[in-house]
């Protein structure tokens, strides 16, 4: 094997004014954990371990990376695994998109400073994915992302359920009192009952996705369930995959074309995929020093019909989205939409990824194009005086006779302020009304979570409202549906003109002209603007780092820092 030997050649050897001393005490420390020099003088394969005992979503890890280091062994490499931070959606205060980039950069660091070669990254709750995406595209080390694969669904009283769509629908149910404190405390134990990620299309299963169509991983290991033993294959393929791209490196960056930012996007839409990943994959994009356009995202929404029937759009779950066909039967299906040039990791084009159309299809899980879930996309953009740099709708998810809505709002001021007032019985409110939530953007010490499914008022919930219109600058959870309006740029923490409504003042959303508008005169918003104050900022730490360095939502909520230049 002709490739860079990562011990051997003292790839990253750190220096102690003498490289021969720094790379001859880093052969003698790793003999001293037993290995041969034959073993040695093999090129590296690092593998990033995200398992933790907060991270129910990663506990099948352990034995995903045994196979790996299979799978490297046999292609003749050296696998070493390397602990990364680990961050599980509702683990982490005050949320987990806090900590995205932090995992980022502790991944990115591992990934260029330590001796390897290429690595694999095992990860899959929402947020990891993302950041070790990130991570890969800015260390340049050529990397093969592993998921962990989605849970699979439990059987329960003549239904089937999984996290999390299910979790919120009960929960509203409980809210509305159709639902008993016996029976909600007996559904705990039934929501999750694998190993693995969120079971429907939430932001763990669209970032497989994505991170499959933009040519990280296999098609296939976007939607093997996690307990599946095609997942441990999928595992033991990441490894040899990592070993061929020792002899045939490809940079992360080099994925990272307009046209694969679009085919993603196509993707996302097709999928009726989650909100977040829009985000996430703005972030993704910076680091390549491309731009995810709202208004673009918006255009193709335009024209990609929403395909696949899963929660929280439709009805399935990820297990059967994969035994329908999975990424391959997509794709075949948006292939005219798809620039089918871009190529994977191993240089196959997206054209011979996707095959001849010969494979098996269930059509009622992955629909035909003249049969759409919905001949739009599910996602779009929307600006306006409320909105200026957009605000997004997943209108697959919402309900289409609030889809042209002007209302009075009724504010809160954040996330104390919700929970404090809206159940109260007095709770000045109609199922007419708009409710707003500010100060919960990516820049306040929120720190943009997925409280965007604003409850419905206790009170409205028991009438039998099912839905009303809702908006902040925060995110939700992929798992959610509702007439929601996500990540409303800029955000209140930073001045924007969220941060000057108030209860009482009228909004308008309309779907149909893509607009957001706040119906308060010049003069009121100049006064209002005039007296605002920030909040002070954090002194330490992480917090403080965000606070000076996070981009708005369209950015992608990276740091700033952390940006490739455009
Ligand atoms: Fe990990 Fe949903 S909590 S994917
Ligand atoms: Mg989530």
């Amino acid at each position: 094997m002709s490739e860079k030997k990562a011990f051997g050649l003292g790839r990253n050897a750190s220096n102690y004014g003498d490289p021969a001393f720094a790379l001859y005490l880093r052969r003698s420390f790793a003999k001293s954990m037993g290995y041969s020099q034959a073993m040695l003088d093999k090129p590296v394969v690092g593998i990033a371990d995200t398992a933790s005992d907060y991270n129910n979503c990663h506990r099948t890890i352990p034995e995903l990376i045994e196979a790996v280091k299979r799978g490297v062994l046999a292609a003749g490499g050296l696998p070493l695994s390397f602990p990364t931070i680990s961050i599980c959606e509702p683990s982490l205060s005050p949320c987990s998109m806090h900590y995205r980039n932090l995992m980022a950069l502790d991944t990115e660091a591992m990934l260029a400073n330590q001796p390897m070669d290429a690595a694999v990254l095992v990860g899959g709750c929402d947020k990891t994915v993302p950041a070790q995406l990130m991570a890969a595209i800015s260390a340049g080390t050529p990397s093969v992302m592993l998921v962990v694969g989605p849970m699979l669904a439990q059987a329960f009283e003549g239904e089937r359920l999984s996290a999390c769509t299910d979790c919120r629908r009960y929960w509203a149910r409980y809210r509305a009192g159709e639902v008993t404190d016996e029976k909600i405390n007996l559904l705990e134990g039934k929501l999750a009952t694998t190993a693995g990620t969120c079971g429907v299309m939430g932001t763990a299963s669209t970032m497989a996705c994505l991170a499959a169509v933009l040519g990280f991983m296999p098609l296939d290991a976007a939607s093997a369930p996690a307990v599946h033993a095609d997942r441990l294959r999928i595992a033991e393929e990441a490894g040899a995959q990592a070993v061929r791209l020792i002899r045939n490196p490809v940079a992360p960056l080099s994925l990272m074309t307009q046209g694969n930012l679009d085919n993603a996007a196509r993707v996302l839409l097709a999928l009726g995929g989650s909100t977040n990943a829009i985000v996430h994959l703005a972030a993704i994009a910076g680091r390549a020093g491309l731009n995810l356009d709202l208004k673009r995202l918006d255009a193709l929404s335009e024209t990609t019909p929403v395909l696949v029937d899963l929660k929280p759009t439709g009805d399935g779950y990820m297990e059967d989205f994969h035994a329908a066909g999975g990424m391959q039967a997509l794709l075949w299906e948006l292939r005219d939409l798809l620039d089918l040039t871009t190529k994977d990791l191993d240089g196959v084009s997206l054209a011979d990824r996707i095959g001849d159309g010969s494979h098996f299809v269930d059509r009622r899980i992955i629909r035909e194009r003249g049969k759409p879930v919905s001949p739009v996309g599910g996602l779009i953009a929307l600006f306006g005086s409320l909105a200026p740099d957009g605000a997004i709708l997943k209108r697959s998810a919402a309900t289409p006779s609030l889809f042209e809505t002007e209302a009075r709002c009724l504010v809160f001021d954040g996330l104390a302020d919700l929970s404090a007032r809206i159940d109260d019985p007095d709770l000045d409110v109609t199922a007419q009304d708009i409710l707003v939530l500010k100060n919960v953007g990516p820049r306040s010490p929120a720190g943009m979570p997925e409280a965007g499914y604003l409850p419905i008022p206790k009170k409205l919930a028991r009438a039998g409202v099912k839905d009303m219109v809702r908006m902040s600058d925060c995110r939700m959870s992929g798992t959610a549906f509702g007439t929601i309006v996500l990540h409303i740029s800029p955000e209140a923490a930073v001045g924007g003109p969220l941060a000057l409504v108030e209860t009482g003042d009228r909004i308008r959303l309309s779907v149909k002209d893509r607009r957001l508008e706040l119906l308060v005169d010049e003069a009121t918003m100049a006064a209002r603007r005039a007296a605002w104050q920030p909040a002070p900022a954090p002194k330490r730490g992480w917090d403080r780092l965000v606070h000076e360095q996070v981009t708005q939502a369209p950015e992608g909520a990276d740091l700033r820092f952390l940006q490739a230049a455009p």
